[in-house]
């Protein structure tokens, strides 16, 4: 059943030539209050049912270090759907782009989207509309977002920025309410920037994120908030200074600079920047292998399991982002209910796992969760 429209106070502008009037959504009629003067936080609760849901998952989890058993007794806060497992870079570490990803390449479509989207409980609060793959290759995207923020869920994307040179799809974007765009883009210039982003254009991404920004102004939004994402390199680790006078002049209003994930790659060394502050590792174990420096509290233990899940583009459920292949598949949505494969017993027995020890699942060696160093630095414009 659908929901009331998002934000109460969310007004769209209707046309270029009355940008001072709005849509207000909930009266159906023109208004010229403005729009609303800051971004939604996705960490506070939109209704009783997210707040109800924090509650409960704070408590299952704090029960569940103590005792040492898996105690579920909320619904993800947070959710990961894949618009698409496809993309049109070759980033050399990513499995997408590689063409190393071993399940079956896809798209959802609309209504495959909407199927998912109903069978979650209504108490989640944060989509995270990406995965692997390139989101912006699905020409629906716009219309999952829009349905999704008719639930009050908080929506950000992730993109290469290749697909934002068109106004009028931009002006989709900004009308469906997109709360977050990160953009990745990793060089300064185009020889930098291509020897991870290969095959991307960085003209065409400078000119995406300015596309956004005028889109923003021009019909008086603060949403989506434009966030840039730079992971540092080897090759772009001296370029930290360049970026953040890119950025300011793009209009962003947030960079991070991200630590590189190796993975199981080969030569992934090579992209390792040499100053260790820009690093997630530590040095390599006995056994060849990079240790990545966790944080002190919870250091052998995975939280992100009692309040999150990923869900691929065929409909599969994984535990996490890091399950790239999909080889710890709890269920299929589009086959299973949500509670059987949430409180289900595969779901069930890998927490279980986790929390006799981090290290259970080779996967979880490499995993980000509780690193001290996933963001090396932000910064705010706004
Ligand atoms: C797999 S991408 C999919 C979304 C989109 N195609 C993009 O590149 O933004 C998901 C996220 O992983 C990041 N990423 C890619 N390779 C990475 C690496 N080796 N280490 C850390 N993050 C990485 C991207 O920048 C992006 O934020
Ligand atoms: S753009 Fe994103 S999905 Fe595509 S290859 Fe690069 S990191 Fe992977």
């Amino acid at each position: 059943m659908m929901m009331e429209p998002a934000s109460k106070r969310r007004l769209k502008a209707t046309s270029k030539s009355d940008q001072k009037f709005f849509l207000d959504q909930k009266k159906g009629e023109l208004s010229s209050a403005a729009p609303p003067a800051r971004p939604l936080s996705p960490f506070i609760p939109r209704h009783h049912r997210q707040l109800i849901n924090l509650l409960k998952v704070t408590g299952g989890l704090a029960g569940s270090l103590l005792l040492r058993r898996p105690l579920v007794w909320g619904n993800p806060l947070i959710v990961h759907i894949e618009p698409t497992s496809l993309c049109n870079l070759n980033c050399p570490l990513c499995p997408s782009g590689t063409g190393l990803l071993t399940r079956h390449r896809s798209k959802l479509n609309f209504s495959k989207f909407r199927i998912i989207l109903d069978k979650l409980p209504d108490s989640v609060r944060m989509l995270l509309l990406w995965n692997q793959g390139e989101p912006f290759l699905v020409k629906e995207l716009p219309q999952m977002i829009e349905y999704a923020r008719k639930k009050d869920i908080y929506v950000s994307t992730s993109t290469n920025g290749h697909f934002l040179y068109d106004p009028a799809s931009v002006r989709d974007l900004v009308n469906a309410d997109l709360n977050e765009l990160i953009i990745s883009l990793d060089g300064a210039d185009q020889q930098t920037y291509e020897k991870y982003r290969s095959g991307g254009n960085l003209t065409r991404v400078f000119e995406g994120i300015r596309n956004v920004s005028l889109v923003k102004k021009q019909m008086k939004q603060v949403h989506p908030v434009i966030h840039l994402q730079f992971i540092l390199m080897r090759q772009n680790q001296h370029q930290m200074n360049q970026i953040i006078h890119i950025g300011k002049e793009l209009g962003v209003n947030r960079i991070s600079f991200k630590s590189l994930q190796l993975g199981e790659f080969e030569g992934a060394e090579h992209f390792l920047p040499d100053n260790p502050q820009y690093t997630r590792y530590l040095e390599k174990d006995k056994n060849g292998n990079y240790v990545t420096r966790k944080r002190r509290l919870f250091s052998n233990d995975c939280l992100r399991l009692w309040y999150s899940m990923v869900i691929n583009c065929d409909g599969g459920v994984s535990p996490c982002c890091f399950d790239k292949d999909g080889a710890y598949s709890f269920g299929n949505l589009f086959e299973d209910s949500f509670s059987s494969i949430w409180y289900g017993l595969k779901f069930r027995k890998f927490r279980h796992n986790l929390l006799k020890s981090r290290y259970y699942y080779d996967m979880c060696r490499d995993c980000s969760e509780g690193l001290k160093k996933l963001f090396v630095r932000s910064i705010r414009y706004d």
